[in-house]
């Protein structure tokens, strides 16, 4: 019996449109991902279900995003491998922004690779979760299971076969999370995203992108948090999440640095500079933002581990 953990992640970091992705821990030492467990080899490949979202997940396992990682990893490496008994602790809400479908493709891939002995390299891995992630939302993009594979805050190169590199982070930045309870498929939220962007809107664009990795680089926080605007998304996504000016009014008015969309949204994340911008920024959303029983707000800090075994942390069933 072997358990494996991958964290949540947000995607474009509002100012780096399927180019930046990060993954995230709450400072309360929860585990905020996806658990599986191998418990070991079966006559056919079976999967147990549990965990807070489970009732989010397609009734039929045979659909589940574990059962398909296996046999398109099966796929990859060209031979028939020995069927698993497996467990999916399903801690991460679907269509949430928090790369959810990501994080059960990458502790899936994860695992398997681990399991049989690390057939694929660090980068077929990484493109093997990438398209297992593009056919759920559509597109291949890598800002989600790169920052649960690896860690940290990222920079995606998916024309380099680099594919990312990872960005200098400012240490003291607390990034509070909430997820309101409803659903937003990816799907659906890069349905609504413009076709073309005009010359000047993609110089603008990449001109606030690299403003923003500069600014890492040169430990520059004023211009950092200046340049965080989502250009891209935003626009065409904000009638889908239209309370996010009103929370992005109130929460920058106490000097919060940065309001945006996690992934494709519903989740909101704010970026703080202490403890105290991070409460009350935690605060503000559980009263304005949570709807129902499957909200949830966490205060974060970078996740710095990605995928991996766990010895014995356990996130709960
Ligand atoms: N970059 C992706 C998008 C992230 O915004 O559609 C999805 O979580």
């Amino acid at each position: 019996m072997k358990s494996y953990y991958a964290p949540a992640s947000t995607g474009n970091f509002s100012v780096g449109f399927d180019l930046l992705g990060a993954a995230f821990a709450p400072v309360n030492g929860e585990l905020l991902g996806d658990e599986l467990v191998i418990e070991g080899e079966a006559a056919e490949l079976t999967l147990r279900l549990s965990g807070r979202y489970l009732h989010q997940l397609p009734g039929d396992v045979t659909d589940n995003l574990v059962v398909s990682c296996f046999y398109a990893f099966e796929k990859k490496l060209g031979k028939t491998l020995p069927r698993l008994s497996l467990h999916l602790k399903k801690h991460l809400p679907v269509g949430s922004g928090l790369g959810s479908s990501a994080c059960s493709i990458v502790v899936a891939c994860y695992a398997f690779n681990d399991y049989f002995g690390k057939p694929l390299s660090d980068y077929e891995l990484l493109q093997l979760t990438a398209e297992c992630e593009g056919g759920v939302s559509g597109a291949v993009h890598y800002d989600n299971v790169a920052p649960s594979m690896v860690g940290g805050l990222l920079l995606m190169l998916p024309e380099s076969p680099l594919l990312y590199r990872p960005l200098p982070w400012f240490s003291h930045w607390k990034v509070v999370l909430c997820y309101p309870g409803t659903v937003l498929s990816t799907k659906a939220a890069r349905e609504v995203l413009p076709k073309e962007l005009s010359l000047k809107h993609s110089i603008v664009f990449a001109g606030n992108l690299a403003r923003f990795v500069s600014a890492l680089y040169a430990k520059d926080e004023t211009e950092a948090f200046a340049s965080l605007h989502d250009l891209v998304a935003e626009p065409a996504r904000l009638p889908l999440i239209p309370q996010l000016s009103a929370i992005r009014s109130a929460l920058m008015a106490q000097g919060i640095g940065h309001v945006g969309i996690s992934g494709a949204g519903p989740t909101l994340f704010a970026v703080c500079q202490n403890d105290e911008q991070a409460e009350f920024a935690a605060a503000y959303f559980q009263q304005h933002y949570e709807k129902n029983q499957d909200a949830m707000t966490h205060i974060c800090t970078l996740e710095q581990q990605g995928a991996r075994v766990l010895s014995n942390q356990s996130v709960q069933d």
